[in-house]
């Protein structure tokens, strides 16, 4: 089955041409196009959703034609999008594009939840995909957006235990580095600043201590603007010239990038334990970030618990069509008579 899939429900116009193959047990990636805005939204330090979707619009045919080209395919079976969460006016650019298109080329339309997209981006990775061996699995969803725990009892089967009571993990990279003037989008920005920071001194124990919220709490769920108010008090306390010293960028982009790692890692392993998972897997634009990879593996194996670890390539980490394609051939798959589905609509708080 060959997908043509279509996402658009933040800052990056996506259009991926992937073929699925012994049902679901392989992906070939056809294509993957990924156009990006954040030049043009970093000039307002986050994402302008009028802008984004008048670009939604001015790039989505370049980036089917792009597609078609790299695939060297025109004819699909199936036509993917991401209906929710996102952008409202973003999702309807790419759900609007999809119903011309599914109109065109006479072929249904699988409407897709972004965060399963996110966390079935994994199985575009060439693993054991038997579900004995995988569920159940607790996945963790960090980008812009969300910051979620979902204990996963098979494809198509969540249950979401945890999720951020106010500001996702992405966001707070997104504001510290706006806060140190570092630009948009802010977690590869914090990420490069902490590693220059620890290579330039050898003992990382610095003067910042930021606060690790609700990291003993009992619960699964999340909560990052009290770190995001500390991040800006601290530099509000410090003099102009202290606060632009590289010293002081370095040592709390590291210290942010390590306290917001920390909950995410303990309240992870903790619900791993809780559920007796077999896997744990990782989706999201935050998890492109080294050093959380890096430090939940060493943890995961440190835990002694026998638990695989599975994370997508960074490029299928941040936002991709690939991943949405995958949703939609699992979701046909589970729901034969989801046939032509002209009539669906997005739904910006769309829940897993
Ligand atoms: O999944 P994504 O591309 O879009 C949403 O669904 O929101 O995630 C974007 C988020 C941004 O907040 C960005 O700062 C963050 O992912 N991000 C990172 C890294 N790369 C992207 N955060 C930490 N470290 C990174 N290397
Ligand atoms: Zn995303």
């Amino acid at each position: 089955m060959i997908i043509l899939a279509i996402e658009t429900s933040c800052d990056d116009t996506c259009i991926s041409i992937i073929k699925s193959k012994n049902k679901g047990i392989k992906f070939e990636i056809l294509s993957n196009v990924i156009s990006s805005q954040v030049k043009l939204h970093a000039k307002y330090g986050g994402v302008y959703p009028s802008l984004a979707k008048r670009e939604h619009q001015k790039n989505l045919p370049i980036a089917l034609k792009k597609a078609e080209k790299i695939a060297g395919v025109l004819r699909f079976d199936l036509i993917a999008v991401t209906a929710g969460p996102g952008l409202e006016p973003c999702l309807w650019t790419g759900v609007n594009f999809a119903k011309e298109l599914a109109d065109k080329l006479k072929l249904p339309i699988i409407p897709v939840n972004h965060i399963e997209a996110h966390m079935l981006a994994n199985w575009l990775l060439p693993i054991n995909k038997n579900p004995k061996n995988i569920f159940p699995a607790i996945c963790l969803v960090v980008s812009g957006g969300h910051t979620c725990l979902i204990l996963m009892r098979n494809i198509g089967k969540y249950k979401l235990i945890g999720e951020t009571r106010d500001d996702a993990a992405g966001e707070c990279f997104d504001k510290a580095a706006r806060v140190l003037g570092l630009g948009y989008p802010g977690g590869p920005v914090i990420a490069e600043q902490a590693r220059r920071w620890k290579s330039k001194i050898p003992s990382p124990d610095g003067q910042i201590r930021l606060p690790r919220p609700m990291i003993n709490q009992k619960n699964y769920d999340f909560s990052f603007s009290g770190l995001k108010t500390a991040i800006l008090y601290d530099f509000q306390n410090h003099s102009s010239s202290t606060r632009n010293a590289q010293k002081y960028i370095r040592e709390m982009c590291f210290e942010t990038q390590q306290a917001i790692i920390d909950v995410l890692i303990k309240k992870t392993i903790k619900a791993a334990k809780d559920f007796n998972a077999k896997t744990v897997i990782l989706g999201g634009g935050v998890t492109a970030n080294n050093e959380l990879r890096k430090q939940f593996k060493s943890q995961i194996k440190n835990s002694k618990l026998k638990i695989q670890f599975l994370v997508p390539p960074k490029i299928f980490c941040t936002d991709n069509a690939a991943m949405v394609g995958v949703a939609a051939f699992f979701r046909q798959q589970r729901n034969k008579s989801l046939k032509i589905l002209q009539a669906i609509t997005v739904n910006a708080n769309l829940k897993i």
